[in-house]
């Protein structure tokens, strides 16, 4: 039996479906029925309950978006970066595999060859560098509070847990699919008056379901992995699909520039930036490109009635 933590939010319910889908057991909490935020009530259950393995699907996003965190930073501490803490010690304590939901959104742009983060290239969109949003720099101090840090090997700095790695940290990426929704980033480019162009690395979010529970089927070995569709992708290509493919006749309109965007239509900076899927597709987990998942998508769309 696996264990889900947030299977009520966007990414906790496309793993409902997934087991649902492929008759896996499941167990769902909330903090309602459980609060799991305390770590003896969590790790009462986990020695009771026992599941094979846990998912942290839980953590503070911001609704709308995440500029809420910027009013909310003790929900948005609490849910990103003293969550993963708890349930590290909670599971070490109960002696329970799990994984953990991070964010590709800690990084910025790209490496200096052109090339995508890697996992264990240092986070550059963080309370420690760059002038990040709350959200990102919330996402950053969790993996943190797992234990990973900047370390000096070979004359570089590299990131790297201080101690063995038991558990596994996904980084999904602006999560999408065909289904109609205000947290799908399909919906978000539809619904939105005027875009920001940037380039990105973006995760089909039931590949990344897919992807991570076959990190735990397949017993690849535990630690951080960049779980996004293989590539890179541009907003304008995106809308410029959705025209071709016949989902919207809207003309859309970009701002000229990130600073217009700040001014105009955020409280906080966004993180676009692009990573490097070479660890997870090494370890023989199949993610389709993105070109071909965004494709997809579009082509199976649901609008919403
Ligand atoms: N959606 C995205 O674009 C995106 C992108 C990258 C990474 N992620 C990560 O994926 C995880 C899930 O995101 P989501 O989009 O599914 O979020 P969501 O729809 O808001 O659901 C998150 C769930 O987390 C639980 N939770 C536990 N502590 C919380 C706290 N302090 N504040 C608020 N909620 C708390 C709540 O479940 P209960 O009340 O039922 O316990 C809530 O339903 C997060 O860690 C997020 O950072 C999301």
């Amino acid at each position: 039996m696996i264990t889900v933590l947030g299977h009520n939010g966007y990414v906790g319910q496309a793993y409902v479906r997934f087991f649902k889908s492929q008759n896996i057991a499941f167990q769902g909490l909330s903090r309602e029925q459980c609060d799991y935020t305390d770590r003896a009530i969590l790790a009462t259950y986990l020695k009771n309950e026992k599941p094979d393995f846990l998912i942290n699907a839980a953590g503070y996003t911001g609704k709308p978006n995440v500029d809420a965190c910027e009013d909310h930073r003790s929900d948005c501490l609490a849910g990103n970066a003293i969550l993963p803490g708890i349930l590290q010690v909670a599971c070490q304590e109960a002696g329970i595999p799990w994984g953990h939901v991070s964010s590709g959104c800690i990084f910025t742009g790209l490496r200096e060859d052109g090339s995508g983060f890697s996992e264990t290239d240092v986070p550059n969109f963080t309370f420690r560098q760059n002038n990040c949003s709350f959200y990102s720099g919330s996402k950053a101090l969790g993996e943190e509070v797992l234990g990973y840090e900047a370390r000096s090997e070979k004359g570089q700095q590299v990131w790297k847990n201080r101690q063995t790695e038991d558990f596994y940290v996904w980084r999904l990426r602006i999560p999408f699919n065909e289904v109609d929704n205000p947290r799908n980033y399909l919906t978000k480019l539809l619904k939105y008056q005027t875009l920001l162009e940037a380039e990105n690395s973006l995760s089909q979010l039931d590949h990344f379901v897919r992807a991570t529970i076959q990190c735990w089927e397949k017993k690849i070995p535990f630690g951080t992995y960049n779980v996004t569709n293989p590539g890179k992708i541009t907003t304008s290509e995106v809308t410029a699909l959705m025209k071709q493919k016949g989902i919207t006749q809207k003309e859309f309109h970009f701002f000229e520039s990130e600073k217009e965007f700040l001014a105009k239509a955020a409280k906080t900076p966004r993180s676009n930036c692009i990573l490097s899927t070479d660890k997870i597709l090494t370890a023989n987990i199949a993610l389709p490109p993105v070109k071909d998942a965004i494709a997809e998508a579009l082509d199976q769309w649901k609008p919403c009635p």
